[in-house]
């Protein structure tokens, strides 16, 4: 049932406060300040590396997952796509973490590369939405999510939640290594506690999005920039549009246009900047004045410090509530989602069952 929306992928986007809050639940101790895993047989001190492997959005929040992993418990992450996964002779760590991560948890090839790695003696952890599906019941360890049903074929509840999960075990692995006091364990519940909150700031934005919508549907390509944690947004972003809006787009790391897609910048193609303001803004700032200086029309997703500082020159601007630096992918996802899905509305196209998709891919 869609309520009261008209697409099954907006009633999705909009339930992601109440999703994400479901999920943190079961991960956080909001009034002991502590992050809990569902898994307390499993000991994390151990763990020496991870490998992830996934598919499509799933794969996008699996990117994000390797910026924490690494910056909050200094642990090396290996992350492939799951159709290259298996077939390149992977290098895992005898006694290792693998973590798979799928809204359907039935996806063939991320299916084939968790057997494959069981076999190898791996330690599967699945971060996953259907608890009856098989990867669910083949992993060692199942971290769920609880985004309830997703319906529409663009996954977006399924992605924030999946985001909350892998920060909550971040965290925890960090412990694990002891790499996270006391006191920064519990600014960290914090700012994840504060997530569903800050989503539903994401979402009042919603009706302005639309009103740009057009601008964006006309275009025929459409590139979308960031940094660190924004740049597998941004892939994710791509990806949105074109499944379900049919516009070409591509994601890249700021930092990459210098090195050959600036050669594509022309005013007929939108590029879509995520640049939350922090220690990264300056650079990608600066990669935007160099889409701008050839013309490029942006539009700057940032908050209002940042769109203060750079929003001038831009065709647009879509303002978050700024946030903690932890909590953003999930936040900024939000605008992202919306803007493929007003740009699909405005083209006509069918979004929740885009052509040449289906939800949930059993072949490999
Ligand atoms: O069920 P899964 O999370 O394993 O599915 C993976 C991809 O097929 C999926 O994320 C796909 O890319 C979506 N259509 C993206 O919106």
């Amino acid at each position: 049932d869609k309520g009261n929306h008209r697409h099954f992928m907006q009633k999705e986007i909009f339930e992601q406060p109440i999703v994400v809050a479901q999920t943190l639940r079961s991960y956080l101790q909001r009034l002991e300040g502590q992050i809990v895993l569902p898994i307390p047989e499993f000991d994390l001190s151990g763990i020496k590396r991870v490998t992830i492997v996934a598919c499509g959005t799933s794969f996008y929040a699996g990117m994000v997952a390797k910026y924490w992993f690494e910056q909050f418990a200094r642990v090396p992450v290996d992350i492939d796509v799951a159709s290259e996964f298996r077939y390149r002779a992977p290098v895992m760590e005898p006694g290792g973490l693998m973590i798979v991560i799928s809204q359907s948890g039935e996806t063939a090839d991320t299916l084939a590369a968790l057997r494959h790695a069981k076999a190898e003696g791996q330690t599967i952890a699945a971060v996953v939405n259907v608890p009856t599906s098989s990867m669910a019941r083949e992993a060692d360890l199942l971290l769920p999510t609880h985004a309830g049903p997703e319906i529409g074929v663009a996954s977006t509840k399924a992605f924030s939640c999946q985001l909350a999960v892998l920060a909550a075990l971040a965290a925890n692995l960090a412990k694990a290594k002891g790499r996270l006091s006391v006191e920064d364990e519990r600014a960290l519940v914090r700012h994840l506690g504060e997530a569903p909150a800050a989503i539903n700031g994401a979402l009042a934005y919603d009706e302005a999005i639309e009103a740009m919508a057009p601008l964006i549907a006309s275009a025929r390509d459409v590139l979308y920039l960031g940094r660190g944690t924004d740049y597998p947004l941004a892939l994710e972003g791509a990806l949105k549009l074109k499944e379900i809006s049919y516009i070409h787009a591509e994601g890249y790391a700021a930092g990459e246009m210098k090195h050959g897609p600036i050669a594509l910048i022309d005013d007929a193609v939108p590029v879509i900047v995520i640049a939350p303001s922090g220690p990264l803004f300056e650079k990608t700032v600066s990669n935007m004045q160099e889409v701008q200086a050839r013309g490029g029309k942006v539009v700057l997703i940032s908050d209002y410090d940042g769109i203060e500082a750079a929003g001038e020159g831009c065709l647009a601007t879509i303002t978050m509530p700024k946030v903690h630096p932890l909590i953003a992918p999930i936040v900024y996802a939000v605008p992202v989602q919306l803007l493929a899905y007003h740009v699909a509305v405005a083209k006509g196209t069918d979004v929740d069952q885009p052509r040449n998709l289906a939800k949930s891919v059993t072949v490999e």
